[in-house]
């Protein structure tokens, strides 16, 4: 019993740490340009995670420059910005965090 409280809290917080992660990166790379809920200079987390996948929107933050045109975008004025794999894991799950929010 002791052993399924503990494997529990583990996931917890481990799934807790995730989201930190997230915001984190937010706050450092996107904040400024987007904001989770509201349109800011770029679209908002909330609108993003309604039509986009995990997939899409790695390709996105890695390479702007080749995903706008089919994205719909005239021209992308986004930073290319080089995350590492975790950050990038990271800062995606908290994109379609705000899915229907
Ligand atoms: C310099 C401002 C700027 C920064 C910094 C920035 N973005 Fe953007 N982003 C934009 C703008 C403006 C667009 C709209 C299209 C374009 O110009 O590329 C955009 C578009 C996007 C899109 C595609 C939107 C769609 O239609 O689905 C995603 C995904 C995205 N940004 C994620 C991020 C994430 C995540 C970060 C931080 C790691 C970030 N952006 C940092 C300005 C920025």
């Amino acid at each position: 019993m002791k052993k399924i409280v503990l494997i529990i809290l583990g996931i917890v917080s481990a799934l807790l740490a995730d989201n930190m992660d997230g915001k984190k990166v937010f706050e450092t790379y996107c904040w400024g340009c987007h904001h989770q809920t509201a349109v800011a200079f770029g679209p908002p987390f909330n609108e993003i995670a309604s039509k986009r996948t995990y997939k899409e929107i790695q390709a996105y933050i890695i390479t702007p420059d080749s995903m706008y045109e089919s994205f719909g975008y005239k021209r992308t004025v986004m930073t290319k910005l080089k995350l590492n794999a975790k950050e990038l894991d990271a800062i995606s799950n908290y994109v379609l965090s705000y899915k229907g929010k």
